[in-house]
Parts: C-alpha cells; sequence; structure tokens
C-alpha cells in the first residue's frame, strides 16, 4: 500500500522516520503486504534527505494517483490542507491527519466527504500528540455516557508553566525552550493564548457529546497574564496554575465549555502533570474518572499516533469505520458567566484594612491568602461559589481594590 504525507515539517519527518525505523514490525499489525511512503509534498527542499526522490511539489501528482491510497496531513493550518484532505477523500482515498485547526474547523465536512466517499478520515494526533485519546473515546467508552471532559492539552503551555513554577524562570525563557524543542506551534500565539487547547477541546467535546463545536462557542484565555505571584499564591492555598480546557454536558443538552488558566488543588490528578505532558480526564457514567497520560507534543510521540492511523486505515482500505458527530446547534454552549465556581482574586488596594472589610462584607465566606514578601498595596483571596457572573458584578462593586489577576477555581 502506498502512503503520501504533506508536510515535511516536525511531525511529517516523524512520520516517515517512524514508518522507515519500524516498518518490519509495523507490517505485522497491517492487513497488507507492505506500506511505502510514495511521495513527500513540501515546498521546501531537501537534497541531502534520504528520501530526496520522493519529494514532489505539485499535490495533483499524488491525488491523480490510484496507487496512494492513505494521505497523511501534516501541513497545519486550513488552507490548503483542508482542499488537499476533501479532494483526496472525494477521490475515495483515507486521510490521516495531525491537525487540530482542520479537524476543529472543518472536521464535520471532511468526516461527510468520507462517508460519502467510502474513506476513512483519522485524526488521533490531533489531541494529545502521542496519548491515545480519540480511538479510546470513540472505542473502549462507547458504552458510556461521557459526563465531562477536563484536560492540560497544549503542552508548550503545560512546559513553560512548569519551568516558571519549579525553576523561577521567566515566561519568555521557558517560551523559546519550549521552541527549541519543537514543542510550540509555528506561531506559538496559538499556543499561549490557548488556542490550540481551545481547537483540541472542540475535538473531544464533539466526539464525547455528539455536537461539532466551533472554537468561536468557546470561551478561551491563555497564560500570558500569569505572574510569579499567582504562582505563590497558588501554592499557599496547596495548588498550581494549569491550562485547563474543560467541557460538561449539562442536564438541559447543552454543554459548558472554556480553556483558560485555573487554580488546580494539588490532590487533583491534574496537577502533578509537568512538562510537556498532556492529560486528559474524562468522567464516564459507568467507569467513573479515566486519565490518559503521555507526550502531548514533539516530533515522535505526535507521529506515532499518525502511523497508528495509517495502519488502521491499510486494516480497513474497503470499508469506512462508523465515526463522527452531528452538526453544531446554536447556542449548544452556555455563556461561560451562568457556571457556578469560585475565583481567585489578585488585587492591588490603597487601604488593606478596609479592603479586607468590604471583600468579608461582599462574600459570604472569601479565604485571604498570603505570600512572601507580597507588596503592602496587594491583597489576595479565593471566593465561595456564585455563578461567575454574580462574582464578577461583586468583584465590581468594591471600590477598595483593583484586581490585577482573575483565575477561575477548577473542581477537577
Ligand atoms: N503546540 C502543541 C502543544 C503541539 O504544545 O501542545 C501539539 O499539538
Amino acid at each position: 500500500m502506498y502512503v503520501a504525507v504533506m508536510g515535511y515539517g516536525t511531525v511529517g519527518s516523524g512520520v516517515v522516520e517512524i514508518l522507515s525505523k519500524n516498518h518490519d514490525s509495523i507490517i505485522k499489525k497491517s492487513a497488507q503486504n507492505d506500506i511505502q511512503i510514495k511521495y513527500i509534498l513540501d515546498r521546501n527542499e531537501f537534497p541531502n534527505d534520504p528520501n530526496a526522490d520522493k519529494f514532489i511539489k505539485d499535490f495533483n501528482i499524488i491525488l491523480n494517483d490510484d496507487d496512494v491510497k492513505v494521505v497523511v496531513e501534516t501541513m497545519g493550518g486550513v488552507t490548503p490542507a483542508f482542499d488537499f484532505a476533501l479532494a483526496c477523500l472525494n477521490k475515495g482515498k483515507s486521510v490521516v491527519t495531525s491537525n487540530k485547526e482542520l479537524v476543529a474547523t472543518k472536521g464535520l465536512e471532511l468526516l461527510d466527504a468520507a462517508k460519502r466517499n467510502n474513506a476513512n478520515f483519522l485524526f488521533e494526533a490531533s489531541v494529545g500528540g502521542g496519548i491515545p485519546i480519540i480511538r479510546p473515546i470513540s472505542q473502549c467508552l462507547a458504552a458510556n455516557e461521557i459526563e465531562e471532559i477536563s484536560g492540560i492539552l497544549n503542552g508548550t503551555t503545560n512546559f513553560i508553566l512548569g519551568k516558571m513554577i519549579n525553576d523561577n524562570m521567566s515566561f519568555e525563557d521557558a517560551l523559546k525552550l519550549a521552541q527549541d524543542n519543537g514543542y510550540a506551534e509555528k506561531d506559538p500565539t496559538a499556543d499561549i493564548e490557548g488556542f490550540d487547547a481551545c481547537r483540541k477541546i472542540c475535538i473531544l467535546a464533539a466526539l464525547c457529546f455528539g455536537k461539532h463545536v466551533y472554537p468561536e462557542s468557546i470561551h478561551t484565555e491563555g497564560i500570558t497574564k500569569i505572574t510569579l505571584a499567582d504562582i505563590a499564591y497558588a501554592q499557599s492555598f496547596g495548588s498550581v496554575v494549569k491550562l485547563i480546557a474543560n467541557a460538561k454536558k449539562l442536564d438541559n443538552g447543552k454543554i459548558y465549555a472554556i480553556v483558560s488558566p485555573a487554580i488546580v488543588n494539588k490532590s487533583s490528578q491534574l496537577a502533578g502533570v509537568d512538562d510537556v505532558f498532556n492529560a486528559v480526564l474524562i468522567k464516564g457514567d459507568a467507569t467513573g474518572d479515566v486519565v490518559f497520560y503521555g507526550k502531548g507534543a514533539g516530533k515522535l510521540p505526535t507521529a506515532s499516533a499518525v502511523v497508528a492511523d495509517v495502519i488502521d486505515c491499510s486494516n480497513n482500505l474497503e470499508r469506512r469505520k462508523d465515526f463522527g458527530w452531528d452538526d453544531y446547534v446554536e447556542d449548544y454552549v452556555i455563556d461561560h458567566l451562568d457556571k457556578e465556581l469560585s475565583l481567585y482574586v489578585r488585587a492591588k488596594t490603597n487601604d488593606t484594612g478596609s479592603a479586607l472589610a468590604s471583600i468579608h462584607n461582599t462574600f459570604d465566606k472569601a479565604t485571604i491568602l498570603n505570600r512572601c514578601d507580597a507588596p503592602q498595596d496587594e491583597i489576595a483571596f479565593v471566593t465561595p461559589i456564585e455563578t461567575e457572573r454574580t462574582l464578577r458584578q461583586k468583584l465590581d462593586s468594591i471600590n477598595d481594590i483593583t484586581p490585577l489577576s482573575v483565575i477561575r477555581v477548577c473542581d477537577c
């Protein structure tokens, strides 16, 4: 069976490497006699690459070659990845992708094209890098009603927060290190502003709850405003700061979904997830909590998931796996302000005594936090649980303080 790889960046080159290095054991797991890469599509030149003879620049060569049964899309972005993937599916070729933006924004159309053409569109690598998560949700947990998903879905931001927490490293130095290690997206804004995690929770929410969820419908905050002061206060509260993606099914058939920094109690299974690791905590009505953990970014972990999908396609060449979800419906994701939770607040005040009195008058039970070397004019506290809307209205009503940081407290 012939495969084409579109995009020879970090993940694409990892796919080629694994298919070559583990060729013999891969073949044993495939119904096909052989799996070979026929073409590698990339606009750059790779004259010294061992696969130099396979590089092409014209996508139509792949499209019009009937021997190519599976196409790997590791280009990233939506354009031209979507057009290429759609054209391949319409020709009856199966498509495997690691591209979460493509799946989160165009997944429904591509799954539909796969269905119409009796082909497969698989994307295990799009969430959690090397962690098996898409197939376990759609197959192993299929007997469950999934109630909630909470996850650390971005390796770069987890790596950065870890360096800030454990090594007191600056945000900028930690980001540079993550980029040097090949964890970050081409434009790291997608990592640090939470867009990457947002795309991934969209995919998980669609799989778990059965309807497409578009990134625009999810309130998303990144980690750029997190300071070492917030990290110190979280520590004094027995917690750590993590970028958490969360989606929860509600009784009215809608869902709550959010990506934001969160104060996570150290007793949570997500609190100890360090470095570039990701973890996904799924609550099933039959299984209870199930946690998936592993490397969420990097060349070979992500390529491992892509190659597993290629093997799956090779075993299902003549039939489509029943896999997908329904269309989005309007107002399916509720306004995040309607969720009940508590907030951590760090604020500036000119009069600590009066601010403390106002905080206690406004909130039924607020927990005041302390940290070493806090400036005189700083105050930090955790509110009791109310809707986020009410909490923010109450915060606005306190004249003695100017909030500097407001972070959700996660009950994951
Ligand atoms: N930039 C992503 C991350 C890569 O850091 O998790 C994997 O999707």
